[in-house]
């Protein structure tokens, strides 16, 4: 599949230059600015040929960055491109996947529902946020491949150090991602639960706290987002008697103060992958996209 020419959107130049290497393929950049009304100028800095995959993450910007997707994915449709892939490193606005209050928009569907028209053959995701709905295939009519991080994130603790390692997710719904960790080394894993104490009172815990003495808990999830989640997991962790914690998520978003939070929360190690480009951003995705696209 050599014939797949690259077309890297703004929010993910890096991620697309490591898939084209790894494909041998051509990289077309998308050149991004801003008239003075705020609006996005883009152009699609090269011939995109029959093939193409592009790649765009939804952070940051999430919504202006969809839009970007959407525009120079329909442009690559003028322009002649018959096979259209999207690789969206990370998903966005799948987390509102419900309406917790009467006529809130439920994101995870609109998106999806744009997504579609865009007419993709393929999109490509990792470790996207399915809570209420368990497969992509509930909220796309695109077909969508979901792969997951979760054991390269396991791996890349295994060679920074961690001993004797178990895998936490840091509430029920990382499940799925400390199970694919855990399976990947070879280790245990636990998961937090939450027990109501009182109407207004809730108490997480981690399911199995025995599990944890004496040992690296390596904390393993999809978002980080505030910081609260992991930071709150990471205390309990070494009260429960951890040795070390180290934070592993597949998207490091780090906003309003999450750096800040987890540092205080005794953290000895935090990185993520390159699906969101940050200082964390040390394990790449770039190897399982290219095996996906059959590089
Ligand atoms: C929640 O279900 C997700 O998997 C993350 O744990 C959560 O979104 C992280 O958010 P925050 O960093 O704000 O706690």
């Amino acid at each position: 599949m050599a014939a797949f020419r690259v077309v890297a959107c703004s929010n993910s130049y890096l991620l697309a230059s490591r898939l084209a290497e790894k494909l041998g393929a051509p990289l077309i950049p998308v050149e991004r600015r801003w008239f003075p009304d705020g609006e996005l100028y883009l152009r699609i800095r090269g011939e995109p040929g029959r093939d193409a995959v592009v790649v765009q993450s939804l952070w940051p910007r999430p919504s202006e960055a969809l839009l970007e997707l959407l525009m120079v994915a329909g442009t690559l449709r003028e322009k002649g491109v018959d096979r259209l892939v999207a690789v969206v490193p990370y998903m966005a606005y799948m987390r509102q996947d419900s309406e917790f209050n009467p006529g809130e928009v439920v994101s995870a569907r609109r998106v999806a529902t744009l997504l579609d028209a865009a007419g993709f053959d393929l999109i490509v995701t990792v470790d996207m946020h399915l809570h209420r709905f368990s497969s992509p295939a509930e909220l796309f009519k695109t077909p969508v491949a979901n792969l997951t991080a979760a054991p390269l994130l396991a791996r890349e603790a295994l060679m920074m150090g961690a001993e004797n390692p178990v895998i936490v997710g840091p509430d029920e719904e990382a499940e799925q991602w400390a199970r694919a960790a855990a399976e990947a080394v070879g280790t245990e894993y636990t998961v937090f639960e939450k027990h109501r104490i009182s109407p207004d009172e809730v108490e997480v815990r981690p399911r199995d706290p025995g599990v944890v003495k004496g040992r690296d808990a390596v904390i393993v999830d999809d978002i980080i987002s505030t910081g609260g989640t992991v930071a709150r997991a990471a205390r309990r962790l070494l009260e429960a008697g951890a040795r070390r914690v180290y934070v592993a998520v597949t998207h490091a978003l780090l906003v309003q103060g999450a750096l800040a939070k987890i540092h205080s929360s005794g953290v000895a190690s935090l990185y993520a992958t390159d699906t969101v480009e940050t200082p964390f951003s040390t394990v790449t995705v770039s190897g399982m996209l290219a095996e996906k696209l059959g590089g």
